[in-house]
């Protein structure tokens, strides 16, 4: 044995984050509510934050009877001072809310692309920002980005969305670089499309801009590049992020990991 072997591996040992605090950001639906519920499932004292108020009261009723706690905070993230305050303390933090609009690019409004900018990368940087303290002060920490396939390939009409991924990446491997000497780790996950309201909205929109029927833009327009002819579902994205908060994944930083039913294997 030499002082360079790794700890024994914590085979099957199953998720427990009692003790710990979890913030996940755009908790009231969609993919964030999977990741919320799923933490607290662990044990996790999750601080919900979205800006959707009824959406985190419904959530924290679906956490009833959890081992863990869902605490709902309502926060519009576009406040960055607010969002970088409400990161103290946590020692997981899941970057999740997002935005979309489809809108070729020179058509597309500046304040939208601003808007997206500061809620899908200004603001992880800030919340990250917020939380490393406590993280490095405790020597533990989890950061998971909830990037997307287009933190990796970009899609025509998506310039905001694309450019505020791919800028997660690279936030999230800076963090990654900086975190290690401090037991931090942060990664991403990089789903294709979910089932999410997000997803539903932009059927529509897509339909729109394509001038197809919305089964045909989910045929031949989302899962035209998907080996796996059907949505990922938010618990499955969740599942992911929760393996990234555990003791199997203590090596594994400044990764992306890809859910695309094949998308990237092209
Ligand atoms: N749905 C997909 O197919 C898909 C695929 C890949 C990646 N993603 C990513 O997953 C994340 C979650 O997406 P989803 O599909 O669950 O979307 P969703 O629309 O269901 O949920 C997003 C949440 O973010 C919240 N939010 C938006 N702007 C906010 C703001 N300014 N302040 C606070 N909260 C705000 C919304 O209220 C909403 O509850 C996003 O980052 C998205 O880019 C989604």
């Amino acid at each position: 044995m030499t002082a360079r072997s790794a700890p024994p591996a914590p085979h099957a040992t199953p998720l427990d984050l009692g003790g710990r605090t979890a913030l996940v950001t755009g908790a009231a639906g969609g993919i964030g509510r999977a990741c919320a519920l799923r933490l607290a499932a662990a044990g996790a004292e999750v601080r919900a934050v979205d800006l959707d108020a009824a959406g985190l009261k419904d959530l924290v009723g679906s956490a009833d009877g959890l081992p863990g706690t869902v605490e709902p905070h309502v926060l519009d993230l576009t406040d960055l001072d607010a969002a970088e305050r409400a990161a103290a303390g946590t020692d997981v933090l899941v970057n999740n809310a997002g935005l979309q609009l489809v809108r070729p690019l020179e058509e597309f409004p500046p304040d939208v692309f601003h808007t997206v900018l500061t809620v899908m990368l200004e603001a992880p940087f800030r919340l990250i920002r917020g939380a490393l303290p406590h993280m490095y002060g405790q020597g533990w920490g989890r950061i998971v980005n909830v990037s997307s396939v287009h933190g990796l390939r970009a899609s025509a009409y998506k310039s905001a969305y694309v450019a505020a991924k791919h800028g997660l990446e690279g936030l999230s491997k800076t963090a990654a670089l900086e975190g290690a000497p401090h037991g931090v780790t942060s990664n991403c996950v990089n789903p294709a499309y979910v089932r999410t309201p997000l997803v539903e909205k932009q059927l529509a929109d897509q339909a729109r801009t394509h001038g197809l029927p919305e089964e045909r833009v989910l045929a031949e327009v989302l899962l035209r590049d998907s080996a796996v002819k059907r949505l990922i579902e938010p618990e499955e994205v969740a599942e992911a992020v929760a393996y990234l908060c555990g003791p199997q994944a203590s090596f594994m930083t400044g990764a992306s990991v890809v859910l695309d039913g094949g998308w990237t294997a092209h």
